[in-house]
């Protein structure tokens, strides 16, 4: 079966909302997924898996910190040729996206997907469906990369 891991953090919701959703999307699509906060992961939980997909929404132009602290914690995992996909909600700029998107490519040399999916603030229902859709193509991915 493929597997996915999916770690996100959030101050005010918007990303959980978001991250929930394309965990739905990902079971859809017959994937098992395990979905955990920043401060309850560890490299451990990147082992195995298919797919690594992060989620942070954008404060100040930038990461959540929390977000920062996990991604020094993934230089354990051998990440390396793995699917990677990056997810959050922002206000107006909304650069913590490509910072997640970057990283997994320049520091981690995973196969990342671009891009990675940036919502306005609190998801619309339009909004669940693009998480879905997201969950659905990294499930494509994963398929496509066993075959
Ligand atoms: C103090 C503060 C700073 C923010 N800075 C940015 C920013 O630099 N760029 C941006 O796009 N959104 C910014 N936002 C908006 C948040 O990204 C937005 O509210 C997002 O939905 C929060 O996601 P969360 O609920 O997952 O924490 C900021 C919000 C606050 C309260």
């Amino acid at each position: 079966m493929s597997r996915a891991t999916i770690i996100y953090d959030t101050r005010s919701g918007n990303t959980e909302i978001m991250a929930k959703a394309i965990e739905e999307g990902l079971r859809q699509a017959g994937v098992q997924v395990l979905l955990k906060r920043t401060t309850n992961a560890k490299a451990d939980d990147l082992a195995d898996v298919d797919a690594v997909v992060l989620g942070s929404p954008t404060y100040h132009r930038d990461l959540i910190s929390l977000m920062k602290t996990f991604l020094f914690e993934m230089e354990k995992a051998d990440l390396k040729g793995k699917i990677g996909a990056a997810f959050g909600s922002y206000g107006w700029s909304g650069e913590s996206v490509q910072m997640m998107t970057d990283t997994m490519k320049h520091i981690f040399e995973m196969n990342v997907m671009e891009p990675g999916l940036k919502l306005l603030r609190t998801p619309s229902q339009n909004g669940l469906k693009q998480c879905k859709e997201f969950g659905k193509q990294i499930a494509e991915k994963i398929k496509e990369s066993k075959v």
